[in-house]
């Protein structure tokens, strides 16, 4: 039986026009797209009509597809077509299971490639404005999870984070906000230091609010903040009032 490859593609922050020309090309000669949900229409409809698009993100109301089944969907597409693209948001191993899925691939001997994709930590930031790392404000960034459950095994040492670093970019943080605020401020980071949110980063609907560690919660709650939105903590936040440039619809 004759294998194909799977390309683990990062299909960008949402803007599509931050798709990579590889996986542009990739796309246009796929068998079979499986993807997320933070993958816009419009590249999708970069995939040939006839290929079969299978969609393994959350369903609203509904748990996302658990990643052991996405593993064997990957294995089994790999018999059944010629060029595979599992398509992800933002880069594919950066919070996106890649490496997870690369493992599984491999295990199975089956042929993959990675390409990488513009990362809604970076493009999300500078979409608004800011930039992560300025010489008179930044020389470190750390990039964690806000996610409830982390990692589980790897949990984030936010107390440690808050001296540690000149920058922190969190995604998936909406839902614990006010926890990950009260663990810097316990961790010695001042209240004063300023925040931004950017929600749907790079897309129309981009929203960014900026702040103070201690009224961010305040500020997206009062805004109706909602995922996804990137979450960048340091001097640097504040650039974002002055360097604004992205128009959007709101
Ligand atoms: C599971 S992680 C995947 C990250 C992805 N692999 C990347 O490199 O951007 C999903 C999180 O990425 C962030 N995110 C992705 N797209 C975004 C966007 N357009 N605007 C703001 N945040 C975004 C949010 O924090 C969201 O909860």
């Amino acid at each position: 039986m004759v294998r194909g490859k799977v390309y683990l593609v990062g299909a960008g922050p949402g803007d599509p026009k931050l798709l990579t020309l590889k996986a542009a090309e990739l796309l246009a000669k796929a068998d079979i797209v499986i993807y997320d949900r933070l993958v816009g229409s419009s590249i999708l409809k970069l995939a040939p009509k006839m290929a079969k698009k299978i969609y393994v993100g959350k369903r609203s109301g509904k748990h996302e597809v658990p990643q052991d089944k996405i593993n064997e969907l990957l294995v089994k597409a790999a018999g059944e077509g010629r060029t595979i693209v599992r398509l992800k948001g933002g880069d594919p191993f950066l919070f996106g299971r890649g490496g997870e899925e690369a493992e599984a691939l491999q295990e199975n001997n089956i042929a993959f490639e990675l390409v990488p994709g513009v990362t809604s930590a970076i493009a999300t930031p500078e979409y608004a404005g800011i930039p992560l790392t300025h010489r008179d404000y930044a020389s470190a960034v750390a990039v964690v999870t806000g996610h409830r459950a982390g990692d589980a095994g790897r949990p984030v040492k936010w107390d440690k984070l808050a001296s540690a670093v000149d920058t922190i970019v969190v995604l998936m943080g909406m839902e614990s906000i006010e926890a990950i605020v009260k663990k810097l401020i316990e961790g010695g980071m001042d209240p004063n230091r300023p925040v931004a949110v950017v929600e749907q980063g790079t897309t129309k609907n981009q929203r960014v609010f900026i702040a103070k560690l201690d009224n961010i919660v305040d500020e997206a709650k009062k805004n109706s903040v909602k995922p996804p939105a990137v979450i960048v903590i340091g001097e640097v936040a504040q650039l974002g009032r002055k360097l604004s440039w992205f128009k959007t619809a709101r």
